[in-house]
């Protein structure tokens, strides 16, 4: 369950894919990593920059020219609220673990106060990846030392006995956090369903997950159908129905939790002053959710 051999042997594979022409769902981290650096202002992510090379600013690149240029910002926001909602947590809700599903190559370890415990959870050959650097970048002082516990799973095949036996043995009685964002899109209802349904077992009352996915009305946007072609160029899915959508009424009916906040990247703007700069057909809206459970 940990990082193994295996996993860090992919860590090769993985650069070698990015090498390619064909984008991998897992190496979309690269790219929303270099998105969060173009505007460290609005993303709070000062260390983005570190897994900026010139592949990932090429993907990027082509893909705010080919589905939407306002994507920089959506992604800078998305990293600034749930940012700002786990320190909010931290201060108001006593949290003290935060559990990262599909982290990718995001940085929170390193914007939040350093007595916070970390469980990074994605494919084990985005973990292995991520573990390499952030030690290498530890050594030559880049990066302060935190306290990650990584873990490599596929949420689409068997996973939830270890990854259970880890979050028990590291997080303990403490309260914690759960993020899901820049996941749900490449997941299926059925994963989703299960997906929340171990936060449940994971969590006790009071304990929080943020959350963000798209509802069904994006799928009508001429942005959707940009993303749909960008793709199916680069990636093996190319319907729409490959990317599931999520409507409110989902997270209200979440069984022992209660919908405590509602964001979107409009909503967002407004409260980081951001000015819009596209059309809202060519804005990929991405809806944020916090939960509680009761
Ligand atoms: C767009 S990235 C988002 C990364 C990070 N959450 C962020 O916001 O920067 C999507 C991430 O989800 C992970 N992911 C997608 N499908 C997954 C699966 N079936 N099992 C584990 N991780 C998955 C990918 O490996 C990737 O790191």
């Amino acid at each position: 369950m940990y990082v193994s051999q295996q996993a860090v042997n992919n860590n090769s594979n993985l650069k070698n894919m990015l090498g390619s022409d064909h984008l991998e769902i897992h190496e979309t981290a690269f790219v929303t990593s270099a998105f969060r650096a173009t505007d460290v202002n609005l993303s709070g992510d000062h260390f983005a920059y570190l897994w900026n090379n010139p592949k990932a600013e090429k993907w990027a690149e082509e893909y705010l020219t080919k589905v939407s240029s306002e994507e920089t910002f959506t992604h800078c926001l998305r990293n600034r609220y749930f940012l700002d909602k786990i320190k909010e947590n931290i201060i108001k809700n006593g949290i003290e673990v935060l559990i990262n599903f599909g982290a990718g190559f995001s940085m929170y370890p390193f914007l939040l106060d350093q007595k916070i415990i970390h469980i990074e959870i994605d494919k084990p050959e985005i973990v292995a990846h991520k573990k390499y650097k952030i030690e290498q970048w530890q050594n030559e002082d880049l990066l302060p030392k935190r306290n990650i516990q990584f873990v490599g799973v596929d949420f689409s095949k068997e996973f939830k006995e270890g990854l259970l036996a880890t979050i028990d043995s590291v997080k303990g009685k403490k309260k914690c956090f759960i993020l899901i964002e820049g996941v749900l899109f490449f997941l299926d209802r059925e994963e989703t369903d299960s997906l929340f349904q171990l936060f449940n077992l994971i969590q006790d009352t009071g304990d929080i997950i943020g959350s963000a996915s798209f509802q069904d009305n994006l799928k009508q946007t001429l942005a959707f159908k940009r993303l749909l072609n960008f793709f199916g160029e680069k990636v093996s899915k190319t319907k729409a129905s490959d990317y599931q959508t999520i409507q409110d009424s989902y997270y209200r009916e979440i069984s022992g939790y209660s919908l405590v906040d509602h964001q979107d990247y409009f909503s967002l703007s407004k409260t980081y002053s951001h000015e819009i700069l596209q059309d809202r057909e060519l804005i990929l809206n991405e809806n944020f959710y916090l939960l509680q459970k009761i």
